[in-house]
């Protein structure tokens, strides 16, 4: 879902739900798992330069590789429904290659609950779009690096890919116009070999029908995710960084307006409309996180992770293959998770950019709440 329109559901919720989710915020138990991401398979057709899968496909071992069967998987996504889920995002590896993929959305979209998927694009045909439409999906993110065929195909390694995803996103925008009824986002990593061509990027996104494009910094650690280890060479140094804040971001801002087009950059822009320098750009800098209390991301196998930055090796809440959802939101595993996010102080937090407007809003809402408490009691 495009983040503006996200964030504007979130500010309705916290005045409409105020007490229940400052009762969760404050006993740092889990409120609803409103949005919950779900890794449906760790395969995938391309092999692109800045996504380590397959090296991390080869250590990590078939254990952790093997989905969940599929009407544990179905099960789950009840569980969830029980608990509030507002919305479920698939994700991956890459979600096209499931070929349960339409029986699934049908599911959450029988509670009522939104879906919406993540994909490089490579199946958008006419006739794959028309069954994501009647399956009743409501969004999609597509990857896009570059703003030409040449260079997106061969970041990604694979032939014909930008045509099929472009063109797949302008027929999926003539079937469903109504950009607030149905989300196409646009996922740009920012690198070496792109950051330049970052303003032709939101045109192209613009241009196919996407509402929103949304650019990440480049992980080269697993301190975002275990398989997001771009080769150290693709990322920016410090004088790209000025470059990017200082002369890209500004004509990228400039192009989403001119084409009206939300466009997100993992930078902090202030009144006066300048971007503000760090010393590293993407350092996020809040303090406290509320993240889980409404979110989790579960993975192929089943691990339910706190949020999409956190390796399994440290941070899983347990498993939904033995235990049911509702246990391990509950677990004093994840109470504790929640408790270390006040303030949030785990390495993987230092590159999460792309929470911070929620947890700053958050953070300003809960402060007038204790403030107004404090007044009422004197
Ligand atoms: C793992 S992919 C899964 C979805 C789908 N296969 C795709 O490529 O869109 C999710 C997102 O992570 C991005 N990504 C891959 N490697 C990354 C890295 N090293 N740092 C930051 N983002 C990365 C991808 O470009 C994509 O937008
Ligand atoms: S970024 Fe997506 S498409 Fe590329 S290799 Fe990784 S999972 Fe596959
Ligand atoms: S700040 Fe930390 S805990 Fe919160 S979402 Fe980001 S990485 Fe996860």
């Amino acid at each position: 879902m495009s983040r503006t329109l996200y964030l504007s559901r979130l500010r309705r919720l916290l005045s409409k739900d105020a007490v229940s989710f400052s009762d969760a915020l404050r006993s740092r138990k889990g409120w609803r798992p409103r949005e919950v991401e779900i890794r449906l398979t760790w395969s995938c057709n391309a092999s692109c330069v800045m996504c380590g899968l397959d090296n991390f496909l080869d250590k990590t071992g078939q254990e952790y590789n093997k989905r969940l069967p599929a009407d544990r998987l179905l099960n789950v996504i009840y569980e969830i429904a029980q608990l509030e889920c507002e919305t479920i995002l698939f994700s991956g590896g890459e979600v096209s290659l499931v070929k349960e993929l339409p029986d699934i959305l049908k599911h959450v979209n029988s509670f009522g609950i939104e879906s919406h998927i993540n994909t490089n694009g490579s199946k958008l045909t006419p006739s794959y779009c028309d069954m994501l439409l009647e399956s009743g999906l409501n969004g999609l993110m597509v990857s896009l690096d570059a703003a030409e065929p040449y260079l997106h195909d061969k970041i990604r390694k694979l032939p014909g890919l930008f045509e099929t995803a472009v063109n797949g996103l302008s027929y999926l925008r003539g079937k469903r116009p109504d950009k607030r009824g149905f989300y196409m986002i646009i996922n740009t990593v920012i690198m070496k070999n792109n950051f330049r061509h970052l303003p032709e990027i939101v045109k192209v996104a613009a241009d196919s029908g996407a509402g929103e494009i949304n650019f990440s910094p480049l992980s080269i650690d697993n301190s975002w995710d275990d398989w997001a280890t771009g080769m150290p060479e693709l990322k920016l140094d410090d004088n790209d960084e000025v470059e990017l804040a200082q002369d890209i971001f500004p004509k990228v801002m400039n192009m989403a307006k001119k084409h009206k087009i939300n466009a997100m950059i993992p930078a902090q822009i202030l009144t006066d409309g300048s971007i503000k320098i760090e010393k590293k750009l993407f350092n996020s800098n809040f303090v406290n996180c509320a993240v889980s209390h409404y979110h989790c991301v579960i993975n192929v196998n089943g691990d339910v992770l706190p949020c999409c930055y956190s390796s399994p090796e440290e941070y899983t809440m347990g498993n939904v293959s033995v235990d049911s959802f509702g246990d391990v939101w509950n677990s004093e595993k994840f109470t504790q998770f929640r408790d270390n996010c006040f303030p949030a102080k785990f390495d993987m937090c230092v590159s999460c950019s792309q929470h911070r407007n929620e947890n700053e809003l958050i953070q300003r809402w809960f402060d007038r709440l204790l403030k107004t408490e404090t007044t009422e009691k004197t």
